[in-house]
């Protein structure tokens, strides 16, 4: 955009801004996110309050195919932008002329996919003058948790999804410290490609949890601790052990049964998870312990890291389930902390598939 244009802009980005902060009036932000399958948008008041998360999921389409396809997913997303934005106004009973800002993911993901909500948010934000807030997609899983109870600082959050799985430390509201990360697959993906293994549909992850609460863990498996300060993690060698003992198997004739082998695996990534977790908490003398990502859906990580918690006098906050996997409330929530600060993004944001969440952080 020239510069003149781009100016007018932002002063009457600013004045909408500031005229919303005189008013008084509850800030609702509309969230969008398409970083990955599913195509979302959400409106959402004062950055705790749900009025509307429509979730258009595109795992069935992706299914046959055992992962992502990311050109499906991007053409999908424009297929469904305009109709999930309207759909999630029409629910908060909300028309745009009552949204105090626009909080869209732009990184990380898939860039087609992330291209196709920023270009909404974008085109929304200079037709109507509204405030454009870039949002990292994992600070947003992080926020998940507002939408639950206030947080309290420090605090320790474990964020476990299909990309991702980092744990981070949080001093204050919107800045980000990574304590531990994988250091090759995320637990997500390490589901995924054991789930693929079993036969088993995608996404594998449910699949996996289902089938482990059938059978015991009585295959020995690795556990990565790695260094014994370190609190990153690394799920490729289980992951080559769980291929491996099936492949040994079948080349003897015998069969493995799913469910143990899906118990053994199951029980390998939660121990590690749930012990790097504690001590980092205790590290850091953390006031809350959060669980975000599409993982914390899983059973027996909820199960144990509830257990482990408690023993050590650490406050848990789980997200309901819905609010685990992809959704735009989560995206508007965190958007919110940016909102307070007068943080917004220009009409040159850009979807940047390998953002960090360090980089969102002054
Ligand atoms: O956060 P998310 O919806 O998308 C990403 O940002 O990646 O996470 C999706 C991941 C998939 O790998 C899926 O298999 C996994 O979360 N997942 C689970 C469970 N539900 C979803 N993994 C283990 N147990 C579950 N119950
Ligand atoms: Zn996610």
């Amino acid at each position: 955009m020239n510069k003149p244009n781009e100016t007018r802009y932002r002063e009457r980005i600013w004045q909408t801004y500031q005229e919303h902060v005189r008013s008084g009036q509850p800030v609702c932000l509309l969230g969008i996110e398409t970083s990955c399958d599913e195509t979302s948008a959400a409106v959402v008041e004062d950055g705790t309050k749900i009025l509307s998360n429509v979730i258009a999921s595109q795992a069935e389409i992706h299914k046959r195919f055992g992962g992502v396809v990311p050109e499906v997913a991007s053409r999908r997303h424009v297929e469904n932008i305009t109709l999930t934005i309207e759909e999630a106004l029409r629910l908060a009973n909300k028309k745009l002329d009552d949204i105090a800002a626009i909080a869209v993911t732009y990184g990380p993901g898939l860039v087609g996919a992330l291209l196709v909500g920023i270009a909404a948010a974008k085109a929304i934000s200079f037709a109507r003058g509204i405030p454009l807030i870039g949002v990292h997609h994992i600070a947003g899983h992080i926020y998940a948790n507002r939408l639950v109870t206030e947080l309290s600082f420090p605090l320790v959050a474990l964020v476990v999804s299909g990309g991702h799985t980092e744990l981070v430390l949080m001093r204050e509201h919107g800045k980000y410290e990574i304590l531990g990360q994988t250091r090759d697959d995320a637990a997500g993906e390490a589901y995924d490609k054991v789930a693929r293994a079993l036969s088993l549909p995608y996404p594998g992850g449910p699949h996996i949890d289902r089938l482990a609460q059938e059978g015991t863990p009585s295959i020995p498996l690795p556990r990565a601790w790695l260094e014994p300060d370190s609190f990153d993690f690394s799920f490729s060698g289980l992951k080559s052990a769980v291929l491996n003992t099936l492949h040994n198997a079948s080349q003897r004739g015998e069969t493995i049964p799913p469910a143990d082998l899906a118990a053994s695996f199951q029980a390998s990534v939660v121990e590690v998870l749930v012990e790097k977790t504690v001590r980092a908490a205790i590290q850091v003398k953390a006031r809350q312990v959060l669980l975000a990502g599409g993982v914390a859906a899983n059973q027996a990580l909820r199960e144990q890291l509830s257990a482990r918690c408690q023993a050590e006098g650490l406050p848990l906050v789980i997200p309901p389930l819905s609010l685990c996997t992809d959704n735009a409330a989560m995206i508007a929530a965190a958007g919110y902390i940016s909102y307070r600060q007068g943080k917004f993004a220009s009409l040159d944001l850009n979807g940047i598939p390998g953002l960090a969440l360090t980089d969102v952080a002054e």
